[in-house]
């Protein structure tokens, strides 16, 4: 692709996240879409070859989609939750193949319909969990990690220097995976799995 024609779609996504941010600045959580860089390395937790599908929270723009499929995830192995249905639209008009799903996370077994007995190898969150209060962050990744086989990570991307879900080791271990300060805001990279 030209690179008048890369900066253009790029500026097309920073127009969509601004407006996006407008219509909801709590529920999108950012200034800016992820870099690609933080979305590739978010993306680097996933096993390939375990042929489990992925799931994806909050794909806003879809940056974080595409390094997942770049990853060697099929489309159709990814299922991606959006809440917001202007992102959704677009997602499923400039993303093909994906199994977007217009819903809410935080109410999975609802949401995800036909996925929803499934075992997913790993989760890949921008969710703005910081917009919530901690006790339905905590239930939000018990129910994530019941969905996947021990040990396989639900990343989370957030802005604070602070895990944004608090330590319960007897239920959860938690890590800090990475600081990237190639995104706008820097963001840190948080990884929860149970033993
Ligand atoms: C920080 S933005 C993600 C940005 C994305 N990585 C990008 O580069 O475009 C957070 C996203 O989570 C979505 N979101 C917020 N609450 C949600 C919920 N309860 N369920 C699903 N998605 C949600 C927002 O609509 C937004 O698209």
């Amino acid at each position: 692709m030209r690179l008048k024609e890369r900066l253009g779609r790029k500026f097309d996504e920073e127009i969509r996240f601004f407006k996006g941010w407008i219509d909801g600045p709590k529920s999108v959580g950012a200034i800016l879409p992820t870099s690609a860089v933080t979305a590739k390395r978010m993306a680097s937790v996933i096993e390939p070859s375990s042929g489990l599908p992925v799931l994806e929270l909050g794909p806003g723009t879809g940056i974080i989609t595409k390094a997942i499929i770049d990853r060697g995830i099929a489309p159709e192995n990814l299922v991606s939750v959006e809440y917001s249905t202007d992102f959704f639209q677009h997602l499923t008009r400039t993303i093909p193949g994906v199994n977007f799903i217009n819903g809410d996370a935080f109410d999975l077994d609802r949401t995800l319909g036909e996925w929803k007995d499934r075992t997913f190898d790993a989760v890949i969150s921008a969710i703005p969990l910081l917009s919530f209060p901690m006790e339905r962050r905590i239930a939000l990744l018990e129910d994530l990690l019941d969905r996947m086989p021990a040990g396989r990570p639900v990343v989370q991307i957030t802005y604070s220097p602070v895990s944004p879900i608090d330590a319960r080791p007897e239920r959860f271990q938690i890590k800090h995976l990475d600081f990237i300060v190639r995104n706008i805001p820097p963001a840190q990279l948080w990884v929860y799995s149970r033993g």
